[in-house]
């Protein structure tokens, strides 16, 4: 299953499903959706054939808990944050082929029939157990319903699957002094039975796919991370849960019961295809020669490498995972970010006070990256990189030429004449670009890709500093004109180099260059894109300055919070 590139027909690319229980911060689009839009929008400009699946993850416990508290229904309050969350992706230029919803039908069916499948192979096993339960109430305390102190760091509000504070993932039994989310009664215990899936019987399996299979092109935080778990000892995992939010379970037995969220979630992948294919689906998910790609944060490891591939396993039709590039988790301004305590820049936000500046965030979250370890996100480096890089680097240089192309060329290619080594050794460093980056995409170094994108912007600075076209053209209007030339040629190569990374102003260059919207990767490896007499348009400034007082702006807004 190694990523041969000539055995891959097409490719599924999936990103985790977020939770439709609050709007999406930075973090999110730093470690999932950014990484996964900029590899899918390269793979289209390959001319791959790519679908991009994303959806909001909307059963679970922290769903009714919210809905509870404002008093309004759990699939009213999903509706609200799918909308939210879905908007804020378009706006980032998220370019998914389908954004779908775990709550709709197609999912419901398929996720119930998934279950039934390996139901009816003999996949489960049944258990019966003492849980909590909520008399008042009248219902199990399943998941984050219950909450105690944690046995670990003593944390007073630690959920009866995770202490947030400390991070350990508890199981309910482990709490002291537990109580009920809901009513805040100490719970009694009361039996109850469910399905099983039994991991150890997929020891054998995962050791061989994950450990013996992918312990040189997986990243070494998620090959680390999978490798633990199995060494450690798998053991079964409930699949269902006593509530009434969710997939039902599809046996008649079953009544009051339905997927453990987990369960159901990553199916919802598999639904969002049906609904986007519902004739090809299957070769998107059942061929050998797909390439199936599941970008996640580090969260959920587990999950995607493990408990879904034991899944997929166990129905029995399905490829598994190529690679699961999950990055590590990205701070704010020193420390982590949290939805309960509000530490977060949300999208929603950002975009009220930086209007069109979608591609500045982008381009500092894909420059600073967690893909190897956590990073933190502060204001200070967001304006250092906007000025000093994006201004000063990539739209000075693009402004520069424009600018002069319409001064001395009243704004048309001017033609090329016989090239001088300097020209000949930038257009041919030049031409080293596509593949530099290309290279880095496929093995998900996006920061380094991008890093090479911002030195094809150097290159040109440097070629006008050294042959300063500006002096030139008081003597020697002819060799000007080939600078020029050879500066566009930089320009319209960068238009379609930063295209995955900065789609918004790829298609600002692209529109002063009168450059065809349909560019392929191809083209950049082309040394003429630009030919004598294409008309360009006026300059429009593709970034501004940002000053200190909008910083301390956000860093007051922070301070308040
Ligand atoms: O961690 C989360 O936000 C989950 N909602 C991710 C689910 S990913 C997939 F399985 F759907
Ligand atoms: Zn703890």
């Amino acid at each position: 299953m190694n990523s041969q590139q000539d055995n891959v027909k097409r490719y599924t690319v999936t990103t985790a499903l977020p939770y439709a229980n609050g709007p999406i911060h930075i973090g999110h689009l730093a470690g999932v959706y950014i990484p996964a839009d900029i590899y899918v929008r390269y793979l289209r400009m390959r001319e791959r054939d790519v679908i991009f699946i994303g959806g909001s993850d909307e059963h679970g416990v922290p769903v009714t808990i919210k809905a509870r508290e404002e008093n309004i229904t759990p699939q009213q309050l999903v509706d609200r944050y799918h909308n939210i969350i879905k908007k804020s992706f378009e706006d980032f230029g998220i370019s998914f082929d389908i954004y779908s919803r775990t709550s709709n039908a197609v999912h419901h069916k398929n996720a119930a029939d998934f279950f039934k499948t390996l139901y009816d192979k003999g996949c489960f096993i049944t258990k019966t157990s003492r849980q909590f339960y909520d008399e008042e109430n009248k219902m199990f305390l399943a998941d984050r319903y219950i909450t105690g102190e944690c046995p670990h760091c003593h944390a007073a509000d630690a959920y009866g699957d995770q202490c947030e504070k400390c991070g350990s993932s508890l199981s309910p039994d482990e709490l002291i002094n537990p109580r009920s989310k809901i009513s805040g009664n100490t719970p009694v215990k009361k039996e109850t039975t469910h399905w099983y899936l039994p991991l150890n019987d997929y020891e054998v399996f995962l050791r061989k796919w994950i450990l013996d299979g992918h312990k040189n092109d997986w990243k070494t935080n998620v090959y680390g991370q999978c490798k633990s778990w199995i060494e450690q000892g798998l053991l079964p995992r409930a699949v269902t849960r006593d509530l009434d939010w969710g997939v039902k379970v599809p046996l008649p037995e079953a009544e009051g019961k339905v997927l453990y969220v987990w369960f159901d979630a990553p199916i919802g992948y598999i639904s969002a295809t049906q609904e986007l294919l519902p004739e090809r689906w299957e070769e998107y998910w059942k061929s050998a020669d797909t390439k199936l790609v599941h970008f996640i944060g580090k969260d959920n490891i587990v999950f995607h490498c493990i408990v879904f591939p034991s899944m997929l396993k166990a129905e029995g039709s399905y490829i598994l995972p190529d690679n699961v590039p999950a990055n590590e988790f990205l701070n704010l301004e020193g420390d982590k970010i949290s939805t309960s305590r509000n530490w977060a820049v949300w999208l929603h936000e950002y975009l009220e006070e930086f209007k069109d500046k979608q591609d500045v965030l982008r381009y500092v979250l894909t420059a600073n990256a967690p893909e190897t370890k956590d990073n933190d996100f502060t204001w200070k480096d967001f304006q250092a990189r906007n000025n000093n890089e994006l201004v000063a680097i990539l739209g000075n240089f693009t402004n520069r030429i424009i600018v002069l192309a319409h001064k001395y060329f009243n704004g048309e290619v001017p033609s090329c004449g016989e090239l001088l080594t300097i020209d000949r050794e930038t257009l041919d460093e030049m031409l080293q670009y596509p593949s530099k980056i290309a290279d880095n995409t496929e093995r998900y170094h996006f920061r380094d890709a991008l890093g090479s994108v911002m030195d094809l912007a150097r290159l040109g600075n440097k070629y006008l500093t050294d042959t300063e076209p500006w002096k030139l053209i008081k003597t020697d209007e002819t060799r000007t004109a080939t600078v020029l030339n050879v500066s566009l040629q930089i320009v319209a190569h960068l238009a379609v180099l930063c295209d995955p990374f900065l789609p918004f102003t790829a298609a600002k260059i692209r529109a002063m260059l009168g450059l065809d919207n349909g560019l392929k990767w191809k083209d950049a490896e082309k040394e003429i894109l630009m030919t004598n007499g294409m008309k360009i348009a006026q300059p429009t400034l593709l970034f501004e300055k940002i000053e200190d007082n909008i910083i301390d702006e956000q860093m007051l807004k922070l301070s308040k919070k």
